[in-house]
């Protein structure tokens, strides 16, 4: 961050007082406005709800572009990373910084896979459960009862603790993610391979029992991958702000990851994949478009088109686009390209993206639209849609909090609010209350 000699310079008309506050600039982006001294110089507090003119902290894993449709992980344009590295290659990038060698790669795949097993006593957890509640509801439950069990990579002020619960959070996720399927399934809980990389080992754990053999088609790991990566982080959004949150006040990380996962869990975030198969199926054929696109357009309803629209992206979400390639080719492999649900959603695509009242507020097809139809060609069934999000988003999630615990700017966040409630008053006695 570089502050340069600019400044704005705020005046309080109501009583003269006067501020310059710095500009910072970053790499690249907008520039933000330093207003760390506006309330004890000023006396005045931003109101901001949404955080839409607001940077919350400084950040070196990832750049957005919304309205030229850019993301960049350090640096690298997501299709290049989805095109050219697998899921762990980028989850280390994310993490540390770099892509790894040849040699940091091969250790990082060891690491991981070696912390993949949960230990025995969670499978009991489970057993609370009921086995039709939401997978996020479990979700929720047992990474933030991963505290209970991993005690010995809780302190956050050590770095090698740290880096150890980062490395378990990022290895049990998919035993987690597959548990919580075979659970609703009332099937048999799968062990981790380690001979597999990290999608195949995670499709084994949804999919195979122990009955018969399974071997992950290279297609669908593949799919499965890039998927992976293409929800691998994504800047301050809701969940990440919220892990962020939740660590600053020195809570541990799995208590800081499943506050995330419960943040991802609404459907304008993480729910969005999940409520778009759901909008789908409400629409049932292609003739009823058109009445859908009208109750999206009408102010009095509030139904929206699932899968459009971003709070960022003001152009086509950049990871949309391999979405859609990558549902192409999940398509071909399994031999469903008759699938009427996704008939339907092309032509909901191409009708939306003509529609006057979608191309003037700059709504397209955001990665959930697409995920949501190659997780159910997979045979995932929706209810799990987010659980999947918030295996992939774990790595975003953990590299962000460890960055902020080592930014010497941190501080517990503790935002101030506009008080709108009563005046100062006193407490009638019961008999006189109205
Ligand atoms: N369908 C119909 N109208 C919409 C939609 C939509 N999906 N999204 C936005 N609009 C309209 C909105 O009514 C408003 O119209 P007007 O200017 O006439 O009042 C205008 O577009 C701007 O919308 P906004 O609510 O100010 O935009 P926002 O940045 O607050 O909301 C959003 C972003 C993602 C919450 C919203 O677009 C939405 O609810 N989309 C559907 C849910 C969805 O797909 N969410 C996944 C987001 S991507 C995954 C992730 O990062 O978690």
């Amino acid at each position: 961050m570089t502050t340069n000699s600019e400044s704005v310079t705020l005046i309080n008309n109501s009583n003269g007082k006067q501020i310059d506050l710095p500009l910072h600039s970053g790499t690249m982006g907008p520039k933000v406005m330093d207003i760390r001294k506006l309330y004890s110089d000023m006396d005045v507090f931003t109101y901001d709800p949404g955080y839409t003119s607001t940077g919350s902290c400084k950040s070196a894993i990832t750049y957005i572009d919304g309205d030229e449709g850019v993301l960049l992980h350090r640096g690298y344009a997501i299709d290049d990373l989805a095109e050219n590295c697998n899921f762990l290659e980028v989850a280390y990038l994310i993490l540390k910084g770099e892509l790894p060698n040849a040699a940091e790669k091969a250790k990082f795949e060891s690491d991981i896979s070696h912390h993949s097993m949960l230990n025995e006593q969670v499978s009991f957890f489970y057993r609370g459960f009921r086995r039709d509640s939401h997978p996020m509801a479990v979700m929720c439950g047992v990474v933030g009862a991963l505290a209970a069990f991993y005690h010995d990579s809780t302190d956050i002020n050590d770095p090698h603790q740290r880096m150890i619960a980062s490395y378990r959070l990022i290895a049990k996720m998919p035993t987690i993610t597959g548990w919580t399927y075979k659970y609703s399934q009332g099937q048999p809980f799968m062990y981790p391979q380690n001979r597999y990389s990290y999608s195949e080992n995670f499709l084994h754990l949804m999919f195979a029992t122990p009955c018969e053999a399974f071997e992950p088609s290279p297609v669908l790991s593949r799919a499965m991958d890039r998927i992976l990566i293409l929800h691998a982080d994504h800047e301050q959004n809701a969940s990440t702000s919220t892990v962020r949150l939740a660590g600053s006040s020195g809570a541990n990380p799995f208590a800081c990851i499943a506050a995330g996962i419960a943040s991802l869990w609404g459907p304008a975030h993480g729910g969005a994949n999940e409520a778009v198969l759901t909008m789908l199926h409400e629409i049932g054929s292609v003739d009823r478009i058109p009445e859908f696109i009208a109750k999206a357009k009408d102010k009095d309803d509030p139904f929206r088109l699932m899968g459009f629209g971003h709070r960022v992206y003001k152009n086509y979400d950049p990871r949309a686009k391999i979405m859609q390639r990558t549902c192409h080719e999940v398509l071909d492999e399994l031999g469903v390209h008759d699938e009427p649900l996704l008939k339907l959603a092309m032509e909901l695509e191409r009708i939306a993206l003509e529609d006057e009242y979608f191309v003037s507020r700059k709504l397209f097809p955001n990665v959930d639209f697409y995920s949501g139809i190659i997780f159910r060609a997979m045979g995932i069934p929706t209810s799990m849609f987010t659980s999947l999000f918030a295996l992939a988003r774990t790595v975003g999630w953990i590299a962000q909090w460890n960055e902020m615990l080592t930014d010497p700017d941190q501080k517990i966040g503790r935002p101030r609010q506009l008080y709108v409630g009563a005046a100062p008053r006193k407490v009638q006695p019961l008999e006189q209350r109205g």
